[in-house]
């Protein structure tokens, strides 16, 4: 369908000795593709793109990201200035909804995301079937999709529904990961407060004990906001994708949601902060020698990478990662914690941004480096790491879902590819096979 983004301006391909004509679109910030949707029908050939390095799914005005400069921004805002500025629930409502909420839309989502904080009962059960050590990713994906059975709001058109579905996401995604994180210790589970602000309510429910109870503390808070905003959204980045392709065959947002959690679990992607953590604690019981890391890191024969360096997009500094170190030492100090992790992460920044390999790379530290130190400055264990990372990104996942469903353009996702398996062959039966 032509689009308000097709400039009218062209490119010719040469093929087989013909000249084919293919439509160029120019985005807001004068990003080009050509639309090679025609190009099959009109000369037979695709294009290959493993990895999808070269390849834009779609038209998007959510998120802009130029990774040789180092910019990110949500809808428009500079991610600084909504991570110094803005709560996580504003920064959702932005994604979500295209603009900042006035004080009133402010106070009507706060108040939805209140009423969906708690989860149908029968629900609880669930968490029972599953063994004590078992990956809270895994529990967070397979709840968020029963979700749609307990709340079965999808109809022909899911975008009437579209603010109830979000706010029951984001709210109860929340008490889930707080619920998996107390199953996990055998601690009685601690319920949402409607007093609570959504980040003052998942430290409560994640820290508040029948003998202990938990003081909200305002740091932490503020900490937590800028940690889930920084995470928010990213563009067609791996977890985004899969919730895209999930829901273009028409599947409910839970469904999708779901999988985008599983693609995060990954190490290469959101898993990467619950990775980092373990480098670093093993570089320091092995005595701080993170040098032979980076060398292990250089050497083509060994599959390790230092994990939390590099990014496909970003040949920069991711701009979060810049934020994240910065917010890093300000909430250490903020709360008389010595991590000796900091600064061995530190050491490291230094000595892999002077090697050749990483500058030749490009290889900068990305948003998981530093995350997981302060993480655990707040006192989340490890394991719960890229649950915090699922939990700021659903507002991202949210608003491409929603984007894609009311995509003029919309098709279902299915990519081609060149087939190189054996030529046709006559079937061979059982008794023709050998032994
Ligand atoms: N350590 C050492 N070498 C690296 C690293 C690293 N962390 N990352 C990339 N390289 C090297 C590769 O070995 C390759 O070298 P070569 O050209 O000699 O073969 C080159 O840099 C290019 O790497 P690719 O794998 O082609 O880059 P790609 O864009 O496909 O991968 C990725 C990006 C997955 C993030 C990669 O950099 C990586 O594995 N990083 C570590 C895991 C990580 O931190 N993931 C989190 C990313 S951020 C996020 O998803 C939230």
């Amino acid at each position: 369908m032509p689009h308000r983004y097709y400039t009218g301006e062209k490119v010719e391909m040469k093929i087989d000795g013909q000249v084919h004509e293919l439509p160029v679109v120019v985005g807001t910030e004068g990003e080009k593709a050509i639309d090679i949707r025609t190009l099959r029908a009109s000369t037979g050939y695709i294009t290959l793109d493993s990895g999808y390095a070269n390849t834009g799914s779609c038209i998007s005005n959510i998120t802009y990201l130029d990774g040789e400069k180092g910019i990110l921004s949500y809808r428009g805002y500079d991610i600084a200035d909504l991570a110094e500025n803005c709560t996580f629930v504003e920064v959702a409502y932005l994604l979500d909804h295209g603009s900042l909420p006035t004080r009133d839309e402010l106070s009507q989502f706060s108040q939805m995301l209140n009423d969906f904080a708690m989860i149908h009962e029968d629900m609880l059960r669930f968490f029972d079937g599953y063994p004590p050590k078992s990956p809270p990713m895994a529990i967070l994906s397979s709840m968020v999709n029963s979700l749609c059975s307990f709340y079965p709001e999808m109809t022909d058109n899911p975008l009437e529904n579209i603010d109830k579905m979000s706010a029951r996401l984001l709210s109860k995604v929340r008490t889930i990961a707080a619920f998996s994180y107390k199953k996990s210790m055998g601690h009685p589970l601690v319920y949402p407060r409607h007093d609570l602000s959504y980040c003052a309510n998942f430290l409560n429910m994640m820290f508040d004990s029948p003998v202990k109870p938990y003081e909200v503390n305002h740091k932490v808070v503020a900490a937590l906001n800028k940690l889930l905003i920084l995470h928010g959204d990213h563009e067609q980045n791996c977890s985004t994708s899969t919730v895209r392709m999930v829901g273009s065959a028409r599947v409910n947002l839970y469904a999708s949601v779901s999988a985008g959690i599983s693609a995060l679990w990954g190490p290469l992607h959101g898993g990467a902060n619950e990775a980092v953590m373990e480098m670093l604690e093993s570089i320091h019981q092995g005595g701080g020698n993170f040098r032979q890391f980076v060398e292990r890191a250089k050497d083509p024969k060994d599959p390790f990478r230092l994990v939390g360096f590099g990014h496909r997009v970003y040949k920069t500094f991711d701009p979060r990662c810049r934020i994240i170190k910065q917010a890093c030492d300000e909430v250490l100090d903020d709360l008389k914690v010595v991590d000796p992790l900091l600064d061995i992460a530190k050491e490291l920044e230094e000595v892999a941004l002077k090697d050749d390999y990483f500058i030749e790379r490009s290889l900068y530290p990305n948003v998981d480096f530093y995350s997981g130190i302060i993480y655990r400055a707040i006192g989340i264990p490890t394991n719960m790491f890229t649950v915090m990372f699922a939990l700021g990104r659903l507002p991202g996942w949210i608003a491409h879902w929603k984007e894609m469903w009311d995509d003029p353009a919309w098709r279902i996702s299915r990519p081609r590819q060149i087939y190189v398996g054996p030529l046709s062959r006559p079937f061979v039966p059982m008794d023709q096979r050998g032994l």
